[in-house]
């Protein structure tokens, strides 16, 4: 009973810091369900403006170092407990709500290259804010071009056809994807990896984060977002009042590009298989695409993040898409924090949660 209680309040704790953390940052600083705080947020300024944070952008702001925050209850379904044999997650790494274990990678990883999504986006003027509410608008465009798409492997494609309804079924097939995955040698990305990546996270959640490709510490790790990017998306999923664990995430590619450099188009078309499998089984309410490269990835356009993001795009013509930059560009670009907040505020008014800071 007293275990439980601490365990509640760790929990509460956890959830309240990650939310002002992250309202700190937005510009932002009611607690939640103060009504005053979204003006504050939509019209202050954010605290983090000057220039861009020098690399280890780990440092851009505090707590960033810190265990990933344990998130409110019931804010997105169970936590994913999967079936015995399941292949989602290495075991080691699924620990319920943690942070990521430090791993020697990690240093490594501040070392390499930039992310390739923060170079794109960096390379896009600034612009205006989100503009008001506005229905999602169809995309006319397949995720890769017919042409450049590989046939499916049979597995994928038998799965995807079948789309079954009940959890246990889709949880058993999204089982059978990641068995698929981690021998996959569809494309020469399998050649550098360590490990493949498949997802983390609540596979029946209503909401799917869609980056990339892993990372350095992804592909020593074999789950995606957990090096520094991950634990400020742990962050901003945290302040949506989801667990980190409560939401599914994943990656356009599931193996990690040399130098983290972008997927070529042929990579990207050859998992697209995998994805589309992955988002039939999951039927999540709304995908949230991490950057250019993984609006590319799920609907073909070549469009820069800073035109796309904030504005509503569709998935196969059903599922609800909203791009924002990647947090790897936010970690270089704090300023940009603020857009990707109005972006999930976005996201939570059309899941019909009230935002934080909406009251
Ligand atoms: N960036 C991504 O896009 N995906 C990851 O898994 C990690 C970093």
């Amino acid at each position: 009973m007293v275990d439980a209680l601490r365990e509640e309040l760790a929990d509460l704790t956890a959830s309240v810091r990650a939310f002002l953390e992250w309202h700190a940052m937005t510009g932002a600083d009611g607690l939640p369900g103060d009504p005053s705080a979204l003006h504050e947020a939509l019209g202050a300024s954010s605290s983090e403006g000057g220039p861009p944070a020098a690399r280890r952008p780990d440092r851009g702001f505090a707590g960033l170092d810190a265990p990933a925050p344990a998130a409110p209850r019931g804010g997105g379904g169970a936590a994913f407990a999967p079936p015995a044999g399941a292949a989602f997650a290495p075991a080691a790494q699924r620990s319920a709500g943690g942070a990521a274990p430090a791993h020697p990678e990690q240093r490594a990883a501040f070392a390499s290259p930039p992310h390739p999504e923060q170079r794109a986006a960096e390379a896009q003027p600034a612009r205006a804010p989100v503009q008001p509410p506005r229905a999602p608008e169809p995309s006319p465009r397949p995720a890769v071009s017919a042409a450049a798409a590989p046939r499916a492997e049979p597995a994928a494609r038998a799965i995807a056809a079948a789309q079954p309804d009940a959890p246990e079924e889709r949880l058993a097939r999204l089982s059978l994807i990641a068995e698929e995955v981690r021998t996959c040698q569809k494309c020469p990305l399998h050649e550098g990896r360590t490990h493949t990546v498949f997802s983390r996270g609540d596979p029946l959640s209503e909401i799917v984060f869609v980056g990339e490709g892993p990372g350095a510490e992804e592909d020593q790790q074999g789950e995606p977002f957990v090096g520094p990017a991950g634990q400020l998306l742990d962050k901003m999923i945290a302040a949506m009042g989801y667990h980190r664990d409560g939401v599914y995430i994943c990656n356009i590619v599931k193996c990690r590009p040399p130098k983290n450099r972008k997927p070529e188009p042929a990579e990207m078309a050859a998992c697209s298989p995998y994805l589309a499998s992955q988002l039939a089984l999951i039927k999540p309410k709304v995908i949230v695409a991490l950057g250019a490269t993984a609006v590319q990835g799920l609907i073909g356009t070549t469009e820069g993040i800073t035109k796309l993001r904030g504005t509503w795009k569709l998935y196969k013509g059903s599922i609800p898409i909203m791009p924002t930059f990647h947090p790897a560009y936010l970690l270089r670009q704090p300023g940009a924090k603020r857009e990707v907040w109005s972006d999930l505020k976005e996201v939570m008014r059309h899941l019909g949660k009230s935002a934080p800071d909406r009251g």
